[in-house]
């Protein structure tokens, strides 16, 4: 059976793929999530579970999730109502597309306003940071999040350039836009650890990131490792299905995805080595937490030889990785309007846009004029970045596991994937058994039951 909506877009070639799904991938993540959560959890310990579950968990997963778009061949819901029907399945496993979409638009809306930290943040690099007292960091930090207006006018602008790419379309607009950007990103990185290695503290970056010391292992570690690889790879919200629906028929899917998590782990690796070379030359705190890149960063790039163009390059870096993830974020909604109101792809992006920005201006005032609005003890930020990361996320990835290797014909699956023997039998169990359970153990934490 072949899914027989009308003719849909497609990728330019495979490498296509391959550059959009990457863009999607290495995002604030990559560069500002992975970087502190190393410092805070640990160093090595923390990285080396994180690899670990990349490889256990996040790539099947990333794999599985390819082959439902591609199967599909439409937004995440129609795809997942297709397959279930193909199978002889409930339609209830729609649910998995309004999840994912829902929840990346959901995503969207704080991950804009941190983009717009980065933004402002960029602004302030081309200005120079001066040499000031380390107190002057946090406080300059402070001062933005005490200034509603310029927070929302920074997510303003971030989500504005989120529209003009998707206005653009499949080819014109997503494809176009991750060959510039991606490349750009790879040579800005490298550059950086150029840097690191001729002026900053590499070898001791290195001791940090990749010295294993098992002492530093608990569960904590372990939950925020798996969290991580999840949130690093776009999985579970819609994303990579739609990013596979525009792949072709003759894509071989794992090896398109090993690349794919291959570089966005080198993306995380080296961004750690470069930002933590330059911590621990200028005598810096690993573990600072979230305020890592905008904190202790700017801090080092004031005393830093060539620190102010160093900074610019920086903050650049860290505002393609999350301009190329954010439009992924976008694009599943979009399918989703084009599809089923028949909305042309304008319209579609107007109104989530919209939704979306007011949401984010919310997250904005959460963090001074609203700050004592709470629920469940959160703040709005907060809140939704727990509902999404910690809970929609490993549901919808618990719900795809689940469906590709229970709901699913197994010959289908096969068939689709493109594994043939032993290496088939390997990523189906894995997907069968190891997946679910990984994640229910994950699930049951984050809600308190057993933890
Ligand atoms: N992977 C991106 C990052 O690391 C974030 C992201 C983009 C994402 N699209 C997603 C996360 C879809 C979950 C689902 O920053």
């Amino acid at each position: 059976m072949k899914n027989t909506q009308a003719p849909r877009a497609h990728w330019s070639s495979r490498w296509a793929f391959i550059l959009v799904t990457i863009g999607s991938a290495v995002g604030l993540g990559n560069i500002w999530k992975f970087p502190y959560m190393t410092g805070s959890n640990g160093g090595s310990a923390f990285v080396l579970i994180y690899l670990a579950c990349i490889v256990g968990i996040g790539v099947p997963l990333l794999m599985a999730e390819t082959m439902l778009g591609r199967r599909g061949q439409a937004s995440p819901v129609a795809s997942m109502r297709f397959l279930a029907d193909e199978a002889g399945a409930a339609g209830l496993w729609q649910i998995i597309g309004y999840i994912g979409i829902v929840g990346a638009l959901l995503i969207l809306s704080f991950y804009s306003v941190v983009a717009g930290w980065v933004l402002e943040y960029t602004w302030r690099a081309a200005a120079g940071f001066r040499a000031l007292p380390k107190e002057a960091f946090g406080e300059a930090f402070g001062a933005l999040l005490a200034d509603p207006l310029r927070m929302i006018a920074w997510h303003t602008v971030f989500m504005a350039m989120c529209a003009i790419v998707v206005l653009g379309g499949v080819t014109a607009g997503i494809e176009r836009a991750n060959k510039i950007m991606m490349p750009a990103l790879f040579a800005i990185l490298l550059g950086l650890l150029g840097y690191g290695a001729v002026a900053a503290d590499l070898p001791a970056s290195f001791r940090f990131l990749f010295h294993f010391d098992p002492a530093a292992v608990n569960r904590q570690v372990l939950l925020a490792a798996m969290g991580h690889a999840f949130f690093t790879l776009s999985l579970g919200m819609g994303a990579i299905i739609t990013y596979g629906s525009y792949l072709g028929r003759d894509v071989s899917i794992p090896r398109t995805c090993l690349y794919i998590a291959g570089a966005d782990t080198l993306v995380a690796l080296l961004a750690g080595l470069s930002i933590f070379a330059i911590v621990f030359a200028q005598g810096l705190e690993p573990a600072a937490g979230p305020g890592l890149i905008l904190q202790t960063l700017p801090l080092a790039f004031s005393q830093m030889p060539g620190g102010h163009a160093v900074g610019v390059l920086f903050f650049v870096l860290v505002v393609f990785a999350a301009w190329s993830s954010a439009i992924s974020l976008l694009e599943p909604g979009v399918t989703l309007l084009t599809e089923r109101l028949a909305m042309t792809r304008r319209a579609a992006v107007l109104v989530l846009c919209l939704g979306v920005w007011l949401l984010g201006v919310a997250v904005a005032l959460s963090f001074n004029e609203w700050s004592a609005f709470k629920v469940f003890g959160l703040g709005i930020f907060d809140l939704l970045d727990t509902l999404t990361t910690k809970m929609m996320m490993p549901l919808a990835g618990f719900l795809i596991a689940i469906f590709t290797a229970w709901v699913m014909k197994r010959a289908h699956v096969e068939q689709e994937i493109g594994l043939r023997g032993s290496h088939f039998t390997l990523w189906f169990n894995v997907v069968r058994y190891l997946s679910p359970v990984a994640i229910f153990v994950i699930f049951l934490n984050v809600i308190g039951v057993i933890g």
